[in-house]
This record gives C-alpha cells, structure tokens and sequence, in this order.
C-alpha cells in the first residue's frame, strides 16, 4: 500500500520519463496482477503526474499481453482521475502522413483474447455509455495545446485497432480504410474501455509512424520504420504531450466521465 498521489496519469514509452523532476518509482499491486513496470511519480507542469511505460520495461510486453487491466487499476489507485495515453500508430489515408499527431475522437474495436473488463464476475453489470470513447476535456485540452504551441493537429479520426503482434495484409489494410479507419494501432482497447469502466478522463495521442500496407504500394510496414520514425518525433509529441497535461483542468472536467456510474449499479468497487 502506497501513500504516493497522482493527479494525471500518462501511458506511454519510456521516452517521457526524463520530463519529470524528484521522480520516485513505486511499485503498486493490484487485484489483476502487477503493471507493466513500476510508476514513476513526479511534477511536471506544476501538476503530480504518474508516468506507465505501456510494454514495460525492455518493451517486454507485446500489445495483445500488456496487462491494461492492472495499469488503469494502479493508476487509479493513486488518485490518478486524467490520463493521457500516447501511441505510435499507422495512418490509413494518404494525406496523413508519417510525423502527424492525431487526437482520435473514435474506435473501432478489432482485438480479440484480452481481458477487456473489470465486470467479469456473476456480481451484475454496468452496461456504461461508450459512443465517445475519449474525453472532450482531454481532447480539446490538446487542441489548445497544439494551437498555442503551432504544432500542426489532425483534431479527429477512428482509431482502429487491431491484435497484432503482425502488422495488417494489404487486403486486411484496405478493408480497414473501407471500415472508417483513420490511423491504426495495436493497443488502444482496451485501454480506453478500462478507463470509462474505471470512471476516468482518457485521452489519445497518436503519432503516425507509417502509412499502412495498403495506402502505399511500397514494402508494407516494419517495425524498424516504426521505431525509427517514432524517434524521430518523439520530440514533438512531447512537447505536446507536456502543454495539453498543463491545459487539463485541475479537476476532471465538465464532462461525464467522472459520473458514468450515475444512476447505475456499480458492478464492483472502484480504486
Ligand atoms: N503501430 C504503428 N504502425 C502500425 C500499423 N501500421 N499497424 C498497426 N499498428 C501500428
């Protein structure tokens, strides 16, 4: 049991630890096992941030076996309300090119085999609200950000994820674009369904790596061009990572994702 609070909470590599200053690492326990790694506490932006490396330590987790249920949990177990979760993803549209940032708006849901609910004994169910997946706080905090900072924003678009751990077949990819997709990922359910479970703020921040196996006729995507690119621009999305977490409210927000349970019975109890 740690006494260690957190307001905000950020998802993403371990790329963003060096932002935070008097970091500690805790290691937090939770009814679904360990996180990924231990949490690394500290201020940035004048505000308590909790920073999770996704695939943990050594990207030793791959998407389909990220414990996510235990990351949101752990979070939430230290005060945590609003997170930011950043990602390196694919673009499905020839326009969107490799270094954009997009903040998604919405998902399509093609993982399969996760556990993907804190709902799973015969104790009931909340069947919770889920038509907007992320936080309007959240995501106009990082519209504010990109526009006071002049970095160039795609502000919308379907998130489609998929299981992996391989990339998408050229027919899988057109089919994908045919389906709505906007960008393509591996590990953003369920994530963003955990947190609404968990009465959370989430928000996404993508960072385009690639365009995917069937935008392009060119060698299809290897995750050599993946790391590469998000290299590259790691810079950026920090950069806007750090003025949208200074944008958030100090509270959660005016939207509803602190009170998804009104009204509802809850199915377990929250952290
Ligand atoms: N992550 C980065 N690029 C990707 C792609 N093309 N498909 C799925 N996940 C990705």
């Amino acid at each position: 049991m740690t006494t260690t609070h957190a307001d905000l909470g950020v998802i993403g590599g371990s790329g963003f630890y060096s932002l935070l200053t008097d970091a500690e690492s805790i290691k937090v326990e939770t009814p679904y096992g360990n996180p990924s790694d231990e949490l690394a506490v500290g201020v940035l932006a004048g505000r308590r941030v909790a920073f999770l490396p996704r695939h943990g330590a050594g990207h030793r987790f791959p998407p389909h076996r990220v414990p996510y249920r235990a990351n949101l949990w752990a979070l939430r177990s230290i005060g945590v309300r609003q997170i930011v979760a950043a990602s390196a993803v694919g673009s499905l549209r020839p326009e969107l090119g490799p270094g954009s940032l997009v903040v998604p708006d919405q998902i399509l849901d093609r993982t399969w085999g996760r556990p993907s609910t804190y709902s799973d004994s015969d104790d009931g169910v909340s069947h919770l609200p889920f038509a907007d997946p992320y936080c309007p706080t959240g995501r106009s905090a990082a519209r504010a950000a990109a526009a006071s900072g002049g970095v160039p924003l795609t502000e919308s678009g379907t998130l489609l994820v998929i299981n992996g751990p391989r990339f998408s077949t050229r027919a899988e990819s057109v089919d994908h674009q045919r389906s709505g997709g906007t960008i393509i990922g591996m590990t953003g359910m369920p994530e963003a369904a955990l947190a609404r479970e968990l009465a959370l703020c989430f928000t996404s921040l993508c960072l385009v790596t690639d365009h995917d196996a069937g935008v392009e006729a060119g060698h299809g995507v290897t995750h050599a061009e993946v790391l590469a690119t998000f290299a590259d621009n790691l810079p950026r999305l920090r950069e806007l990572l750090v003025a949208t977490l200074s944008k958030l409210p100090p509270e959660q927000g005016d939207c509803s994702c602190g009170q998804v349970y009104a009204g509802l019975p809850a199915a377990f109890d929250l952290p």
